[in-house]
């Protein structure tokens, strides 16, 4: 599934984040998304999410214009730049999360649990509570809950800034080919431009209110 941005604005009180931005990222493909601090990248995720609206502008899944939707019907993956688990709930539990409002039987849930764990080579640590976790396994288990509805977008908000410089490479790679198995839509915000330019097919600056295609 293709995301394009149409003339998208979004201002807080005066500042303007977005300004008749446009982009299409490609379908089944991770876009990288890189820009300064404060630049809006995570306002991005936000709105295609949902979770804000824009002021002005379209956002298209595919041809369908999505830019009312509630959350919940955009079916997408959100791993959060500061990834939330429940310390004291048991990692299997924490990844189920996003399956509570969906009525599905235990041994149904039991099973999405354990094929989204697989992915993520955390099966031996369902059992654990989530507080008992290291950094790269926490984001391993957040992966696994965006992905375990099977969405066919998936929105990374610098999933693996928190990890030290080798975890965060052996982890990009892992997910970057994961993610092309899936062959899920990904739109990846990094502040990393070589970790950026290894794993992603397009990258995106977001700067001064306009999304820039960089590749190469
Ligand atoms: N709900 C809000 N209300 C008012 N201002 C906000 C709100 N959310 C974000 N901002 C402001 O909008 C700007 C863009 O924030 P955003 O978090 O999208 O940037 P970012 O590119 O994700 O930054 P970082 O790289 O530090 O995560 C910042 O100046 C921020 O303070
Ligand atoms: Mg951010």
């Amino acid at each position: 599934m293709k995301v394009v941005i149409e003339n998208l604005s979004k201002r807080f009180e005066e500042k303007v984040i977005l300004e008749n931005a446009n982009a299409t990222f490609a379908s089944g493909e991770i876009s990288c998304i890189l820009g300064p601090s404060g630049g809006g990248k995570s306002t991005l995720l936000n709105l295609i999410a949902g979770l804000l609206k824009p002021d002005e502008g379209k956002i298209y899944f595919d041809k369908e214009d999505v830019t009312g939707w509630p959350p919940a019907k955009r079916h997408l993956g959100y791993v959060f730049q500061e990834a939330a688990l429940f310390d004291h709930l048991k990692v299997k539990d924490n990844i189920a999360l996003a399956l509570e409002i969906r009525k599905l039987s235990k041994p149904e849930r039991q099973q999405k649990v354990e094929e989204a764990a697989g992915l993520l080579h955390i099966s031996d640590l369902l059992e654990l509570p989530a507080g008992k976790l290291s950094g790269g396994q926490k984001q391993r288990v957040a992966i696994a809950r965006a992905l375990i509805i099977k969405p066919s977008l998936l929105l990374l908000d610098e999933p693996l800034a928190a990890l030290d410089q080798d975890l965060k490479t052996a982890l990009a790679d892992d997910l970057s080919h994961l993610l092309h198995y899936l062959n899920i839509t990904t739109l990846w915000v990094s502040h990393d431009l070589d970790q950026a330019a290894r794993i992603a097919k397009h990258l995106y600056q977001l700067k001064q209110g306009t999304i820039t295609n960089i590749d190469n």
